[in-house]
């Protein structure tokens, strides 16, 4: 899979992840939890890494941490994890219990969950990265609304990560968060590239153009994944996904070539967007 340097480190992050959101809640027993192996194998296979999560997301954390020990794996993943609460000791202990549950010491990545009190979060992700316990630290929010607010923190503040919502239909990041963090060296997440999945359900039966095999493209996932990887801006997509299939889907649009931006002027508003 391509990879994209993490601006504040060099390190090389391969350009597509799994988001866990709704796919890795899943309760032990049940066929969905037995899908999950396959879709974590799927991600490797490809040359992924990246594992998305939150202590918002009921039982994912919990999940990812079972399936890495199950197969051995944590030290091929990188976890991103976020901390959503407020007050600082309640932060602190949310995330040890993130911890606990990721069956991991160390945390690649802590992301503050869509800047929910992130002034007092901030002081302890400095003071947990220099002391080893997270090896990097960011923000994250999903919706425009919030994008004065985030550019001001990230004006504002020392970050590694910034995880933002960027997709066909939500292309607002484009006029200012998006450059902005590529001026202040932050590395990009990009979340609900497929528009939390209406994308997807909007475009099922519409038929693939045909200057998709151009950019090696077979389906929808891979086009609008590649789409979002066009900006020069993004380091990493995170589809969110709890099926195999769909995952050896979304891991193709990080192989092979991806166009500039300008590839895409006349063919959005030929697709409608
Ligand atoms: N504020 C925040 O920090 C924030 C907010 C939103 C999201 N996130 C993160 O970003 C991740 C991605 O966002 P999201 O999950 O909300 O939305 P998304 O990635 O835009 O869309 C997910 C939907 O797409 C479907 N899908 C995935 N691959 C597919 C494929 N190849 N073909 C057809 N359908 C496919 C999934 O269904 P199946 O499960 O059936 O595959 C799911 O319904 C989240 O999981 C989470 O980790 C963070």
């Amino acid at each position: 899979m391509n990879t994209r340097p993490i601006p504040s480190s060099g390190e090389a992050l391969p350009v597509i992840g799994v988001g866990t959101y709704v796919g890795f809640d899943q309760a032990p027993g049940s066929a969905a939890y037995a899908a999950l192996p396959g879709v974590v194998e799927a991600l490797f296979d490809a040359g992924g890494k990246v594992f998305d999560s939150s202590p918002m997301y009921g039982r994912a954390e919990e999940t990812i941490g079972e399936l890495l020990a199950a197969n051995g794996r944590r030290d091929d993943a990188f976890i991103a994890t976020k901390v959503w609460t407020r007050g600082k000791a309640e932060g602190m202990r949310q995330m040890e219990a993130s911890m606990r549950l990721l069956r991991s010491e160390r945390i690649d990545l802590m992301q503050i969950h869509n800047l929910v009190d992130w002034r007092a979060h901030l002081v302890t992700l400095h003071g947990w990265k220099e002391r080893g316990r997270i090896r990097y630290l960011g923000i994250t929010h999903y919706t425009s609304s919030a994008y004065a607010e985030v550019e001001a923190v990230l004006r504002a503040e020392p970050l590694d990560f910034l995880q933002i919502n960027y997709a066909l239909d939500e292309r607002e990041a484009e006029r200012r968060v998006l450059p902005l963090a590529a001026e202040r060296g932050v590395a990009v997440i990009v979340n609900r590239p497929f528009g939390g999945g209406g994308l997807m359900r909007r475009l099922a039966n519409t038929p693939l153009p045909a200057w998709a095999a151009e950019i090696g493209c077979t389906s929808w996932a891979q086009l609008l994944l590649k789409f979002v990887l066009s900006h020069p801006a993004v380091t990493c997509a995170i589809p969110g996904t709890g099926r195999r299939e769909h995952m050896e889907d979304d891991v193709r649009a990080g192989l092979g070539e991806v166009p500039p931006p300008a590839f895409w002027k006349d063919k959005l508003a030929a697709l409608g967007y």
